[in-house]
């Protein structure tokens, strides 16, 4: 299985950096505020045959944290998202093998009110690991957290594509390696 695939895309996601500002030592989630996601990023989407399925997810993670395993929703899937991450560089991102599929610790919602669901470490194995980047695709639909175990706070933002035909439908990681194999490094 594949977990993650460097890109080098010419747009960035964000206007406005500036509003990456945190300093708590709790780790953060929100959506980027729409009218802060830039033009540019939307018309290459757009000239690819794709959009945002929602405006961009940002997670914050102080230096020295880490977060829960989980999956973004309640029940394993294949679904790949475009996340591009600011400072922290060297944090990594971890994916997991469930032990036991069944086994489903707590089925939440993050502070975006997105679904979540956290799963203790003795339900998995760990997989694979890699240094996201600018912009990395992603598997968020297995188990997977990230340690931020460097002197800079790290932000993602996470960016769930579909195609236009489509534009709810996310895609898995394979679509996602097609529609963006020309971007690959
Ligand atoms: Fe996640």
């Amino acid at each position: 299985m594949i977990y993650a695939v460097d890109l080098d895309i010419p747009v960035s996601p964000l206007t406005d950096y500036s509003v990456l500002n945190h300093t708590s030592n709790e780790p953060e989630i929100f959506f980027a505020d729409p009218s802060n996601v830039s033009e540019d990023f939307k018309q290459w989407l757009d000239s690819q045959g794709l959009v945002m399925t929602y405006p961009p997810l940002i997670f914050y993670t102080p230096n020295g944290q880490q977060c829960g395993i989980h999956i973004d929703g309640f029940a394993v899937a294949d679904r790949a998202c475009v996340n591009f991450i600011l400072q922290g560089a060297g944090s990594l991102m971890h994916w997991y093998s469930l032990k036991n599929s069944e086994e489903i610790t707590e089925q939440v919602s993050t502070q975006a009110g997105t679904p979540y669901t956290l799963y203790m470490p003795q339900q998995v194995t760990h997989v694979y690991s890699h240094a996201v980047n600018w912009p990395t695709i992603v598997q968020t639909g297995v188990p997977h957290n990230i340690t931020n175990h460097t002197l800079q706070p790290r932000w993602c933002l996470s960016c769930d594509i579909s195609r236009k035909e489509n534009p709810e439908a996310g895609l898995t990681m394979a679509e996602a390696l097609d529609v963006f194999k020309q971007w690959i490094v």
